[in-house]
């Protein structure tokens, strides 16, 4: 059974009400947004993030997290979809420097902090090979919708393959709970490819046999 710990809970993050009231619906992505580049994290405000730049708002996530999931110094930390890194900068800063980060976007890795950039790998989860029973931690915030339904199927077997403590694993996925949320999740952004309600991730990934914490975000309600 799966939990709903969540690390991020008083990290700055937009309410529904101000995605909302910041968002563009005639706007139509770029090819540069749709393949997470400049566009998606650094353009005009409402669309996308935005613009998205370091401001320190994970620095309580990490004690959260090794309280949590009983972190060391030592431990081994996978972040799946890690954008610019600003999670895993906070674990470095606080010496945890076991760290790793994936993304598909170059663009997000070359505008992460530099001393953790030589930690991140541009690379696609829909063709990634895990070492087993490898890491402490792994976790991976607002990334698993932009995955189709056969990635998501290789790759959650392979997260939990490869997390030697089988319930430290996050996941923090947006949901819809109506087609009315799915289709402002759509227009909003549209590199989403699995928007589905939470019993739908709950049952997904419990089919599996995943025991760690997932939780989910509504960005529209
Ligand atoms: C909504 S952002 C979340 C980023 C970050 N985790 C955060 O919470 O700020 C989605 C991220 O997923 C990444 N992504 C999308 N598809 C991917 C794929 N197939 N492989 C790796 N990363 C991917 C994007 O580049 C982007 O950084």
């Amino acid at each position: 059974m799966c939990c709903e710990y969540n690390i991020f809970d008083k990290a700055l993050s937009r309410s529904p009400a101000e995605r909302e009231r910041v968002s563009q619906p005639s706007y139509e992505a770029s090819t540069d947004f749709l393949s997470f580049g400049e566009a998606y994290f650094d353009g005009p405000p409402g669309i996308g993030y935005g613009g998205y730049s370091y401001d320190g708002r994970y620095s309580t996530v990490v004690r959260k997290a090794c309280k949590r999931y009983s972190l060391v110094k030592s431990s081994k930390i996978l972040e799946l979809g890690c954008a610019k890194g600003y999670v895993l900068f906070e674990f470095f800063k606080k010496k945890y420097c076991n760290i790793e980060g994936i993304d598909v976007s170059e663009y997000a890795i070359n505008s992460s902090p530099k001393p953790i950039r030589k930690y991140l790998k541009q690379k696609s989860l829909s063709d990634l090979i895990l070492p087993e029973e490898t890491y402490d931690f792994i976790f991976s915030k607002e990334v698993l919708p932009h995955l189709d339904i056969s990635t998501l199927e290789r790759l959650i077997p392979l997260i939990i393959r490869s997390v030697k403590v089988k319930r430290n694993i996050l996941l923090v996925v947006q949901v819809a709970e109506s087609s009315f949320e799915k289709e402002k999740i759509l227009s909003w952004d549209p590199t989403h490819k699995t928007v589905r309600s939470s019993i739908w991730w709950r049952d997904f990934v419990s089919s599996f046999g995943f025991t760690g914490d997932l939780v989910c975000k509504r960005l529209f309600n």
